[in-house]
């Protein structure tokens, strides 16, 4: 294997220490996936530093002149304190000839926007969730196809910000208050899906052309009262003394049938393709009661943290984390070479 120099490209303030104090002080910390990639690639034997970025691309410029890296790992998912920037940051490295790990900025645009991830993959025949954009300033009306229960969420956030058990809603009146919050309090745009009750997956996809899939995955509740909907909340995301309580864990999905599993991975790469990604990806799906499979979004460059469902969904299909971070790195440096064909 090729020693290679590869600047880690992060948000300034998620530059980790050099080394976590304990395992629990790394286990909370919010540079965990920093952390995970840089000393990991460095025990792989290459040259690997943080880059830190913030409001200001001057720096990062000069950071990637001063030291001309082989490839940057981006970890970057926002620029001047907006998710809708960070499209801009490879398409500044494709201008410049800079390879670069995971997706493309044009991969990148299109899985963003709830809204229009779910029109491009509806015409590519991938099932996602009847729903209806509701954008700030405008009226708030249902249009008239979409029943309740819906599920309001932003259109643009990702990581659960602004899901709880009040995004399902039930009427007209709950739909009105969940929208204004989201208007107001996450300040975006929302969308409200029909909401799909059932089992919930997730499938990380690796490649640019030929693309492979990870052993599905998904999300279990031991201890959820029956009354209580089983949705990835920021709790259940984020709190781990809420995940204890509630037994959630993730996990290969057991029972699924070989019909079943196929037509799921076939469905995610086909949304793959359909919203351009590159590198690799997490879909996230949910399966109704009648057995029909939901794309619910698409997240390019997910969190790649060690102990998370992308990292250990690799590990069960034989690609431990080293190997892992090897294939995205092959992956970046392909691209670039495919972009010029
Ligand atoms: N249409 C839906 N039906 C049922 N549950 C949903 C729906 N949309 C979102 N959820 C729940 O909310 C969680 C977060 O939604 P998601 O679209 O994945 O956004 P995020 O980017 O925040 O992860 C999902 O993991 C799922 O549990
Ligand atoms: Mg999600």
């Amino acid at each position: 294997m090729k020693t290679l120099r590869v600047a880690v490209l992060m948000h300034e303030a998620l530059v980790p220490p050099e080394k976590a104090e304990s395992e629990a002080a790394k286990t909370a910390a919010p540079w965990r996936t920093e952390y995970d990639v840089l000393t990991s690639l460095r025990a792989m034997g290459h040259e690997a530093w943080p880059v830190g970025a913030g409001d200001d691309l001057e720096p990062v410029r000069r950071a990637l002149d001063e030291r001309r890296p082989d490839i940057v790992f981006n970890l970057l998912e926002e620029f001047r304190g907006s998710r809708t920037y960070a499209p801009y940051v490879p398409a500044y490295l494709d201008l410049i000839g800079q390879p670069y790990t995971g997706c493309n900025p044009r991969g990148m645009i299109l899985s963003h926007s709830k809204a229009l991830a779910n029109r491009i993959l509806r015409s590519h025949r991938v099932r996602v969730p009847d729903f209806a954009l509701f954008e700030r300033d405008r009226r708030i009306r249902r249009p008239r196809r979409l029943s309740f229960p819906l599920l309001v969420k932003s259109a643009t956030e990702h990581g659960s910000v602004g899901i709880s058990q009040a995004s399902i809603v039930r009427d007209d009146e709950q739909l009105r208050q969940r929208v204004e919050m989201v208007h107001a309090q996450l300040g975006t745009d929302a969308v409200a899906e029909q909401y799909i009750e059932g089992r919930e997956f997730y499938v990380g996809v690796l490649g640019n052309r030929r693309l492979e899939t990870l052993p599905v995955w998904e999300l279990t509740f031991e201890n959820l009262p029956d009354n209580v909907p089983n949705i990835a909340t920021a709790r259940v995301k984020w709190d781990a003394q809420y995940q204890k309580s509630r037994g959630v864990t993730t996990g290969e999905a057991r029972d699924l049938s070989e019909p079943q599993r196929v037509h799921l991975l076939r469905m995610c790469k086909r949304a793959y393709r359909a919203l351009d990604q590159s590198g690799y990806a997490r879909m996230d799906l949910r399966q109704s009661a009648e057995g029909d499979m939901y794309l619910l979004e698409c997240n390019h460059n997910p969190q790649l943290a060690l102990g998370e469902d992308f990292a250990d969904s690799a590990h069960a299909a034989g690609l431990p984390y080293a190997k892992l971070l090897q294939r995205i790195l092959n992956l970046g440096l392909r691209q670039r070479a495919q972009a010029h064909e």
